[in-house]
This record gives structure tokens, sequence and C-alpha cells, in this order.
């Protein structure tokens, strides 16, 4: 199977699983903090994912947010011993845990593939709206299966901005901040629960921008090809380019970008 059907074929096989599961009284368990969770749910998913890779690329290697807890490493640890010429798969089996455990629509399973550092493919399947948006590098990006693109927005008075809310208290600091000053600058803001959607809107152009401090790797790897696919830019909050260490992120439609750069400064 092409790489890009197996990641979509597992991610609607995911969704269809959490969504079985949503009746259930599920048990948020704290991770790192109170405000870190996760469920049986998510785990199941990302096995599910695991295996579905394994099955038919043993050689590859994987980047799983559960995994990544569970043997107690860093993911600066794990990203830095991915060995060279190898395919890594980067995959959140439940990004927006909160909006699950919470019975809020808007989660979504978040799948991406890397080589040496660099993003081959992306998707972030909605399985409460059947969105899924993908894309493969060089090729565009998509939303079941049609083309999409960033907005045209050039000033952020007119932009509608999202953010999310980090676990870690410095990087809910930081957003925090960033939002007292901007919402003397744009239109409005949102905070739909994922950062992985909130990416995909950009791409879809359903929104101007994103940005949030404190992110992980697979919460937002699947989004960026999205992002830069559809036409729009990704870097860190300094305006650096985007690389998988990435950890503070700002998107937009390239023709925010620097307003929104300089607002969050
Ligand atoms: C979270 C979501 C949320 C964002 C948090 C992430 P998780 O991911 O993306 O939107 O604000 O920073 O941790 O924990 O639900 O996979
Ligand atoms: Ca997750």
């Amino acid at each position: 199977m092409e790489f890009i059907a197996l990641a979509q074929s597992l991610a609607r096989s995911a969704g269809a699983l959490i969504l079985s599961r949503m009746g259930e009284q599920v048990t948020a368990e704290e991770k790192s903090s109170a405000f870190d969770v996760v469920t049986q749910v998510d785990k199941d998913c990302e096995q599910l994912i695991r295996e579905g890779i394994l099955s038919q690329h043993l050689d590859h290697e994987i980047l799983g947010e559960e995994d990544t807890f569970l043997a107690q490493k860093s993911l600066e640890e794990v990203l830095s011993a991915v060995k060279k010429d190898t395919y890594l798969w980067i995959v959140d089996p439940i990004d927006g845990t909160s909006n699950f455990v919470q019975g809020i629509a808007g989660f979504t399973v978040s799948i991406a593939l890397a080589y040496n550092g660099e993003l081959l493919l992306g998707v972030v399947y909605d399985p409460s709206c059947d969105e899924m948006f993908s894309a493969v590098k060089g090729e565009g990006a998509f939303l079941n299966g049609k083309p999409i693109h960033v907005s045209n927005k050039t000033g952020l008075h007119t932009s509608v901005i999202a953010t999310g809310f980090p676990s870690q208290m410095d990087a809910r600091l930081a957003v925090y901040n960033g939002l007292g000053k901007l919402i003397h600058e744009c239109r409005t803001i949102r905070s739909l629960g994922s950062a992985a959607r909130h990416l995909a809107y950009v791409g879809a152009g359903r929104l101007d921008g994103f940005w949030e401090n404190g992110l992980k790797t697979w919460d937002v790897a699947a989004g960026v090809l999205i992002v830069q696919e559809a036409g729009g830019q990704v870097s860190d909050t300094n305006g650096n380019s985007y690389s998988l260490n990435t950890l503070h992120i700002v998107s937009t439609n390239g023709l925010v970008h620097e307003s929104l750069l300089d607002c969050l400064k």
C-alpha cells in the first residue's frame, strides 16, 4: 500500500475506534500533571496505528505520543535516537484528548511520515465530521480529496487566529501573554482543542493563523505539512523555519505571518 493510503486508512480506523468508544465511561489518567491526560482509548488507537504500520514496514520507526510517555523518555531523546536514512512515522492517536474526555467533538487523529527530518506526508482526520485533511510533499494539500488553499487575508484586523492551552505552565503563560496583545489586533480568536485541527484549518483557509507555545512533534508534524502544501507558512515564534524539534509554532496564510510574529514578540 502507498504510504499516504496507509496513513489515511489507519487514521480512519483509529477515528472509527474513537467514535465507537465515545459513550463509554472513560477515565482520564494524569500524565505529567493534572493538565495532561490520557485514556485507554488513546493507548488502544496508538497500538492499532503502530501494528498497522509495522505489519507492512517492520524496519520503520515510530514516534508515538503514548509510547514515548510509557518509555519515560523525553521527546528530544527519542528524536535524537532516530537513525539516519530511516522512515519515521509520527503519531498522535488522539489530538485533543480533553475534548474526547469531555464529550466535545473536534479531536483528531494525526499521522505524519518523515525521512531524515523532512516531512513527506501528513494526515489529520476529524472523525466527528468525517474530514480527512492530507498532504504529500510537493503534491499539494487536500480535504476529502479536494485541493485546499490558505486564506488571502492581508491584515490581522480581519484575521481569525487560533491558539491552545498547553499543559506546561511556562508555555501556557506565554500563550496568555500573546493573547493579551493579540486581542487588540485581530478580528477574533478561537480555541478548538486540537493543534492538529487548528493547523488543518489554516491549510483549508478556515483560520488565517494559529500559534501555540510548548507543542510536541506529534501534535503538529502532519498539520505543518498541510499548511505548507496549502501555500501557507510555518515557523517558530522567532521566525525560524520549522523543524521536527520546533515546539513554539506560528502558522499562517503567509500574508499575515510577519504581523503575527511581531504581535507575539
Ligand atoms: C493537545 C491539543 C491541544 C493543545 C495542547 C496539546 P493532546 O494535545 O493539541 O489543542 O492546546 O497543547 O497538548 O494532549 O490532546 O494530544
Ligand atoms: Ca494526544
